[in-house]
Parts: C-alpha cells; structure tokens; sequence
C-alpha cells in the first residue's frame, strides 16, 4: 500500500493506493470525519460490479449510503446532468451529514467534484477512481468540471476532494482500450519527468497489458506521486508547473476536437499529439530523431495510434487555435530537451507545427 500526501494547506488530503484495499475505505473516512451519509455519483455498471462490496464497506462502519446513477458517457459531463443530481442530493439529504463519493472513471469524477462543490457552498467529496486515467490523472488536483456545446470542461472550479482511494483491482475490468487510454496519461508522466518509469514501460509493456497488478499499482503510485508533486506547488496552474501537464495535450486537444471527439479519444489523440510535440522538438533541434522514436515505439507497444488517419491537417490547425490555453495569438507548447526534461516553448512559428503534425499523418 501506498501513502502519497497532497501538500496544500488546509486543502491537503492523502492518496491511497493499494491491491485489496477496499476492506480499509471506512476506516479512512472515519478519520477524516467526511459525513455520515455518503451520496455515491456512479453508472449504473460500477453499481452492480462492485456497489455492493461498497456499501458494505461503508455500512459495516456505520455510514448510510445512496447509490446515484449517472448515463455512462461523457454526456454526464452538463449543466443539465448537474442540475438534476444536485436536485436529487437535496431531496435525499435530510441529516446535513452528507459527503460525496466520486466511484468511476474521470467522467463521474469530474461531474462529482463539481457538484460537491456547488452544494451548499461546498460538501466535502472523496474520489474513488475506477479507471487507470481517473488514478493516474483526474482524481488528483482537484480541477472539477462540465462540457458545454462550445467546449470540453468549460465550466468548473478547482475544488479539492478529502481523499482520492485507489483500489487497484478495480482495473481488472478494464477493456484494452480504456487501459491504452489510460497508458497515455502514464507515458505523458514518463515522458516529461521520469526516465525510469520510461524504461520500466519499455520493459514490462506484456505485464501491463495483462494487468498484472504489482506493476500497475507501481505505475498508479508513481504517476500518483508526481501529479501530486506538481499540483501541491501549482495548484491552480498559476507558475506555470501545472503547464508541464499538458505535454502532448495542446496538439492532442486539437485532434480530439477536429476528429469531432469521434475519431479519435483522448488517450488516443494525446498519443498523436506526444509524437507531434517530440516531433516538433527534434525540428527546434532540441532532441534527436531516437528520442521521437523512442516515445513513438512506445505509445505502439500500448496499442496507441502514432499515425493521424482521416483527419484533415487545416482542421487541427484551426481547432489548434481556439484553445482556450492560448492568450491572444501567443501559442505555448511543452516540448522536450529529452526523456524526462519537459521545456515550455513559446511563439513557434505556425509553420513548424503543421510540418510537426504533418509527419504523424501517413
Ligand atoms: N479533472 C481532471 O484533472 C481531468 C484530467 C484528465 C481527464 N479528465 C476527464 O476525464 C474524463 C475521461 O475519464 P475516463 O477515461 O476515466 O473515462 P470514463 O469516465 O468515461 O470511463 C471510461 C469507461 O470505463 C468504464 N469503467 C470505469 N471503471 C471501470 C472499471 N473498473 N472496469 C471496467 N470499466 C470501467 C466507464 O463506465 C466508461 O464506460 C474526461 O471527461 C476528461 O475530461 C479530467
Ligand atoms: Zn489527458
């Protein structure tokens, strides 16, 4: 088992990880004093796979529970989602003991936070994240949100949880590509802060693909410790730290939104968007075509595209710069010195990213 602390004042919490660890939640959430009644945002297939064990867990400590079921889909991710959970959650909280489990992927955990943090001005929530993404990434750093039609994530505050609890065989269930999605996110960390974890990837790629679960609670911990470093020094992405979580994601964003958010998911189009960026780094003269191979060969072995098919270059370009990370025309790209040596590049010329863009394509 794993202990990871969020440093952030008042605002601190602890990441737990760990294989089995479940029989451990009530415990946790006694000691944070949480609430009584725990208000679980989850879909309808997380409920019948492990609701149970859930609330017996919760129960047996002697909390209430009610389960909430969202649509699974990004769908949930709106004004109009909230709206109606916030309104049940109202109804059902007679005792003003109430806390909110997130229990899923980064879909519920988004639309979870943000809801906790409406809820008479701010409820305490806890995310127990069911996906290698939502344990790797969006459970951590306490960034809440919902989609409106002109945007992903447009519409949200930074609202952090009491405690992010990640069982790790919870990931058991995962399908390959919502693993390769979640693979993404761990080669992003890789790539911009640990040599190491690069190399384990390289060499235990056959374990992770069948969730042989030491090495993937040894990749949600060590993701897990590194998101937390970054966001206990930058929380709100003020100093620029919390920027370096963005490698592969400016460009990525702009395949995801130009490929109509059909053709390609985010792990997928952050996979292309990693190749752009190393790509692009390597034509500044900042790494070698090695380097680029390296990240490209391994994004492969995970199963993650490193082509662009089907997606015309003048769209992503145009998505490109309706990024709502740009100010004004001034674009900002995190690329590379080398594996683990992430540099923030300003005012590249236009040119160099189509050419960038331009070599992931066939
Ligand atoms: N807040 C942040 O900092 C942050 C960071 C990254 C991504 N995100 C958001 O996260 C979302 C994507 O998250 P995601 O990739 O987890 O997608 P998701 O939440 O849609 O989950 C993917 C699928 O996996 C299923 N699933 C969940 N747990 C499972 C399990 N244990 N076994 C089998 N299936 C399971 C879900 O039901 C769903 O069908 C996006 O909305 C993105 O914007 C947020
Ligand atoms: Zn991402």
């Amino acid at each position: 088992m794993h202990g990871i602390k969020v440093n952030l004042g008042p605002r601190s919490y602890d990441i737990i990880i760990g294989r089995g660890i479940l029989n451990r939640l009530g415990q946790e959430l006694l000691k944070l004093r949480v609430g009584t009644d725990a208000y679980i945002i989850t879909n309808l297939w997380l409920k019948n796979k492990y609701g149970e064990k859930l609330r017996q867990e919760l129960r047996k400590n002697g909390f209430n529970s009610h389960f909430k079921i969202v649509p699974d889909s990004e769908k949930s991710k709106s004004l109009e989602a909230a709206g109606l959970v916030l309104k049940e959650l109202a109804g059902w909280d007679k005792s003003r003991k109430v806390f909110i489990i997130a229990f899923g992927g980064g879909v519920i955990g988004d639309l979870a936070g943000f809801v906790a943090s409406l809820y008479k001005r701010g409820v305490s929530y806890v995310q127990i994240p069911t996906t290698l993404l939502a344990q790797v990434d969006s459970s951590i750093g306490g960034k809440t949100a919902v989609d409106l039609d002109l945007g992903k994530n447009l519409v949200g505050a930074f609202y952090q949880p009491r405690l992010v609890f990640s069982e790790v065989n919870f990931l058991k269930s995962l399908d390959k590509k919502q693993l390769a999605s979640g693979m993404a996110e761990v080669i992003k960390y890789a790539v911009i802060k640990d040599r190491r974890l690069f190399t384990l990837l390289e060499n235990k790629y056959k374990d992770v693909l069948r969730k042989e679960p030491a090495v993937l609670e040894k990749i949600v911990a060590t993701c897990s410790a590194i998101k937390a470093g970054i966001v206990s020094r930058d929380e709100k992405e003020l100093s620029g730290l919390r920027t370096l979580l963005n490698f592969g994601h400016t460009i990525g964003h702009a395949v995801e939104a130009a490929g109509g958010y059909k053709a390609y998911n985010h792990g997928q189009a952050v996979g292309l968007g990693m190749v752009a960026a190393a790509d692009l780094s390597r034509r500044l003269g900042l790494v070698d075509l090695g380097t680029v191979l390296r990240v490209s060969d391994l994004l492969r072995l995970y199963g993650l595209p490193v082509k662009l098919k089907g997606v015309p270059i003048e769209k992503i370009i145009r998505a490109h710069y309706r990024d709502k990370k740009f100010i004004g025309k001034e674009n900002k790209l995190v690329l590379l010195r080398g594996i683990g040596r992430p540099k923030i590049v300003r005012n590249i010329p236009l040119s160099l990213i189509k050419e960038a863009v331009k070599t992931v394509r066939h």
